[in-house]
């Protein structure tokens, strides 16, 4: 994985990345994802070795943390590797969406994982009662959740396998950990890999490698100018990243959208998830010609190992783009991405940089997670917010709850 960087780094801050670098290394000892790159997997390997291969699907029941970063890894991996089972993703209340989900599964060949740390999370419940009415047979569940919560008395009570979130490690930082790794290994994704690619970026990070630097310089930036470039863009150019995404956005905006520790002012970075090329055709336009608040990240794969090529082939009237022949997909979209960065360089004004990984892997998307966490942590830090809570989530689910006590009551 590399990262190039485009604009110019905040100078002569080395006391503010030193006194950043160790604020990380000392929330490491309390804050639970840094370290999961190297926990021990055997049980979740077990587990998910010794199911039958009667099981042809998995459903996760999760929302937010709890699905996003399965989601995001398994439909990156997806185009490369047919998944050795179907995972489906049960994340909204909308009944349509319940009933074309439903309409896709054979319920004695699916496997249910109802992963929820706080284990009272509305929308997880509600539809694994729905299911649980329809197949209750506890051997067809697994829980995760946090040890002691209801959903893991429920699920001893019933008999069923439970997991736990290991400790101080929050939803939306939860990817590699059971919530996210148990799926995964279920469904045929090599996690041992993804791991290893987590870790690999830990390492670089925290033992003096090239992206302590680059992701010491970022997170400075972004939070130095964090009310002039209010807005992050991804700008990704690869459909298999469409879910990573939307992990990006739950991770980001969740964790740095925040009243200021100690402060009367609201602060945050918005993020924007692109997928190019499509969104050279739309949003494009207010990165290069509207308001100078946005930043932007490309994502670029370096090879995407595929040789797929536009025919040679000359069509009347279309003499113009005989420029197109025999050129390989992957050179097109590596050109189109190169020629849009260029494009907002010569703007001059636009923070740019990109990521480039190698290929769509397991070791890929494992590094990409671990980037992005390590990132949120480190502008978190210096935007002086507490990353790992959710206020303004949690106040919405307290109003609901409320409503659906009373509506309870008048019944
Ligand atoms: O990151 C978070 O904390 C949230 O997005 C949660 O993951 C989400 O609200 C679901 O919560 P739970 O896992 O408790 O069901």
């Amino acid at each position: 994985m590399k990262n190039r960087i485009h604009f110019n780094v905040c100078e002569r801050q080395e006391k503010v990345k030193e006194a950043l670098f160790s604020a990380i290394e000392s929330e490491r000892t309390t804050i639970g994802y840094y370290n999961l790159p190297e926990q021990n997997i055997d049980d979740i390997l077990n587990y998910s070795n010794a199911f039958s291969d009667d099981i042809e699907t998995i459903v996760v029941l999760g929302i937010g943390g709890s699905s996003l970063g399965a989601k995001a890894i398994y439909e990156f991996i997806r185009p490369i590797k047919s998944p050795k089972r179907k995972l489906y993703f049960f994340e909204s209340t909308d009944p349509l969406n319940i009933m074309a989900i439903l309409a896709k599964i054979e319920l004695e060949k699916t496997h249910f994982l109802v992963i929820s740390k706080s284990g009272t999370t509305v929308e997880t419940i509600s539809i694994f009662k729905y299911l649980y009415k329809k197949q209750n047979s506890p051997s067809n569940y697994t829980f995760i959740t946090d040890e002691g919560s209801g959903l893991d008395a429920f699920a001893k009570k019933i008999g069923s396998k439970v997991f736990y979130l290991p400790a101080n490690v929050g939803g939306r930082f939860s990817v590699l950990s059971v919530v996210g790794l148990l799926p995964l290994a279920l469904s045929g994704v090599d996690i041992k890999k993804l791991l290893v690619g987590a870790n690999k970026v830990k390492e670089s990070f925290f033992n003096d490698g090239y992206l302590k630097e680059s992701l010491l310089n970022k997170a400075i930036f972004y939070a130095k100018y964090h009310t002039t470039y209010n807005i992050n863009c991804l700008f990704a150019y690869s459909e298999t990243l469409r879910y990573f995404s939307e992990w990006y956005v739950q991770l980001w905006g969740e964790s740095l959208g925040k009243k200021q520790c100690n402060s009367a002012f609201n602060v945050g970075v918005t993020p924007i998830g692109l997928i190019g090329p499509k969104d050279q055709h739309s949003f494009l336009q207010l990165i290069v010609e509207g308001t100078r608040d946005k930043s932007v990240t490309f994502i670029k794969i370096e090879d995407f190992q595929n040789e797929l090529t536009v025919p040679d082939i000359r069509l009347p009237h279309l003499e113009s783009l005989d420029t197109l022949n025999g050129i390989t997909f992957h050179d097109l979209i590596t050109m189109q991405s190169d020629s849009v960065i260029e494009a907002l360089k010569m703007q001059g004004d636009i923070p740019l940089d990109e990521i480039i990984i190698k290929q769509v892997n397991e070791e890929s998307i494992g590094q990409l997670i671990y980037y992005y966490e390590l990132l949120t942590s480190l502008v978190g830090q210096l935007i002086n917010v507490n990353t790992y809570n959710q206020p303004g989530v949690e106040s919405g689910k307290i109003i609901l709850k409320d409503k659906l006590q009373k509506r309870y009551k008048n019944d």
